[in-house]
């Protein structure tokens, strides 16, 4: 994989780096009843703060997938250290390893926007059991997108087109979900502030630079970017 922002993220080792962040997804599953013997993927974990959540809260199988191998490294260091039977592999979304039908519930926090959006989503309903659950968290766009932000959304996540809501149910409804629920952020959902790191050693210039570019980018008047989250049912 070659894209500077998720290297960022990586080297940092930034947890919860979905929009919503953290308190999101602690909010997002105070609603869901998850049976110890359920099977669950987290695809694209990052450093796996969600996996090692879910598992504490849930108890259940947990297999966390991540493409950047210093994920990976940093993901297998957590649940190292919380004791969290985890199974941790290096995959790719567009192309698991895992057999059809494998998963009860997937969980995706801002993953699928960084690929092929058609081919990642067909393979994550390909794994996923009928009648199992497409949790998603994507970036979506309330608007047309300028063109100046568009490259400038391209050149720093690498994400080459931002789908709005109604993109987004397309593709997933294309990809063989049977129906998809757009769930409501809390209104009164916490500040996202960074406070889960894993820095690596002897942090280099370039990646501070992308943060500052990233919350710069953020923080700008009138943007139109924001966040749905999916319930896809297969
Ligand atoms: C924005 S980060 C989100 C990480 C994590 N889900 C979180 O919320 O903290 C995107 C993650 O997806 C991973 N990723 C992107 N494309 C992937 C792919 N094709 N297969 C597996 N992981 C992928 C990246 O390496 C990165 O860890």
């Amino acid at each position: 994989m070659n894209n500077d922002y998720i290297d960022f993220l990586a080297h940092f080792g930034i947890g919860g780096a979905h929009p919503g962040g953290f308190p999101l997804t602690k909010r997002l599953f105070d609603s869901f009843d998850i049976s110890s013997s359920a099977s669950l993927l987290d695809i694209g974990c990052g450093t796996g703060q969600t996996a090692a959540f879910l598992w504490e809260k849930y108890g259940c199988n947990i297999t966390a997938v991540d493409k950047h191998p210093l994920m990976v490294e940093k993901a297998k260091n957590r649940f190292k250290k919380n004791n969290s039977s985890i199974h941790v592999v290096t995959g790719d979304a567009e192309q698991l390893a895992f057999p059809t039908d494998s998963f009860d519930l997937i969980v995706s926090e801002s993953v699928i926007s960084f690929n092929d959006v058609p081919k990642t989503s067909q393979e994550l309903s390909r794994v996923l059991k009928d009648g199992g659950q497409l949790l998603a968290i994507e970036m979506t766009t309330n608007q047309p997108l300028t063109e100046e932000l568009q490259n400038q959304i391209e050149q720093l996540y690498g994400i080459t087109k931002v789908f709005n809501q109604e993109e987004w149910v397309e593709e997933f409804t294309q990809a063989g979900f049977q129906s998809v629920t757009l769930l409501e952020a809390p209104s009164d959902l916490e500040i996202n502030d960074v406070n889960d790191l894993q820095p690596s050693e002897n942090l280099n210039e370039k990646w501070y630079d992308i943060w500052d570019d990233h919350t710069l980018l953020m923080a700008q008047a009138n943007m139109p970017l924001s966040y749905r989250i999916f319930l896809c049912e297969k």
